[in-house]
């Protein structure tokens, strides 16, 4: 395609979206696609041609073919089917943006995709709710870099958060800012959550994507944003309900970045496998109690 570029991708993370896509939880979103079909969202990797860029990203308009970049292939898009499982993808040079040092490769995979999902959903409640700034937010699925991220941003807007990890992660999620509640089911959140703030929050990102009897945590009038259209409730008591679709967005992601770079926004990287133990990879995300990604490397 025109004016694409290519990348020697080095790792990409492997994702809850790849083990769905596998299974055929998102065919109605990908009518097109054909099979054998490429997996995989973000990627982090050397640019193997020159890439216009925009002056958020390169100051001179240009990314130099050599550079380090990361990025994320909108797998549910025109790319469906040619994803980052390659070691050569090709992507349009809005996708990407550069690596700072201190970033290795396989953490910018990690949050290519999933901490700009996090910073876009916790944008979505701030326009569905107005101002963060002294509101309560819970965040389920604090764990993961989408919770995470999302924990941390709302934190910056100056939200009071209450975050639900993984069980026995608890440090982590507070050292996000969050005040920790147990991992329990959805109900148990919600009656948790009203323990801590009795009129219920004013606002859910639902990154772990809990069950529909998360909505009694809010609320009447507040707001729910999910990770995933399949964990939305249907409205009620006036609390809006939506859903967060990231879209690539390079400058935002060249933030992002720059947070790890200084160390304000974790990338918890579970174990670098050969890109040929994919298979292995999927069956042990499928098992659970990881903590951080497992990145596929080549
Ligand atoms: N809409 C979009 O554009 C978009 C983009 C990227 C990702 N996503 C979705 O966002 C979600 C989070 O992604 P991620 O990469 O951060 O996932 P992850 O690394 O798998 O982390 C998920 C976290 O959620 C927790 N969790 C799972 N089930 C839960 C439940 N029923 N109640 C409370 N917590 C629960 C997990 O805890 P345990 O370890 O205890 O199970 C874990 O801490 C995924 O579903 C992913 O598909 C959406």
């Amino acid at each position: 395609m025109p004016g694409r570029v290519r990348v020697h991708v080095a790792a990409r993370a492997v994702n809850p979206a790849d083990l769905g896509t596998r299974a055929g939880d998102f065919a109605a979103m990908t009518p097109d696609l054909t099979f054998p079909a490429v997996l995989g969202w973000d990627f982090a990797g050397t640019l193997l041609d020159d890439a216009a860029a925009s002056a958020d990203v390169a100051p001179d308009g240009v990314l130099a073919a050599g550079t380090r970049v990361a990025g994320f292939v909108p797998w549910f898009g025109e790319a469906a089917g040619a994803g980052s499982y390659a070691e050569v993808i090709v992507v349009d040079p809005a996708w990407v943006t550069p690596v700072p040092d201190g970033v290795s490769d396989a953490e910018a995979s990690v949050l290519a995709m999933n901490a700009l999902t996090g910073a876009h959903a916790i944008d979505l409640l701030a326009s569905l709710a107005g101002d963060l700034d002294g509101s309560t937010v819970l965040v389920t699925g604090a764990s993961g870099p989408v919770g995470a991220a999302a924990v941390r941003d709302a934190v910056g807007r100056g939200a009071r958060v209450l975050a639900v990890g993984s069980a026995d992660d608890d440090a982590f999620v507070a050292g996000l800012g969050a005040e920790v509640l147990p991992r329990t089911d959805a109900a148990g959140i919600a009656a948790a959550a009203r323990a801590v703030v009795p009129d219920g929050v004013d606002g859910v990102f639902n990154a772990g994507l809990a069950s529909h009897e998360l909505l009694d945590a809010v609320r009447d009038g507040g707001t729910f944003v999910s990770a995933t259209r399949g964990f939305m409730p249907e409205p009620a008591r006036g609390i809006t309900v939506d859903g967060v679709h990231v879209e690539p967005d390079a400058p935002r992601l060249a933030r992002l970045l720059r947070d790890a770079a200084d160390g304000t926004l974790p990338a918890r990287v579970a174990e670098e496998l050969p890109l040929a133990d994919a298979a292995d990879a999927h069956r042990r995300l499928a098992k659970g109690g990881l903590r951080g990604k497992l990145v596929l490397v080549s």
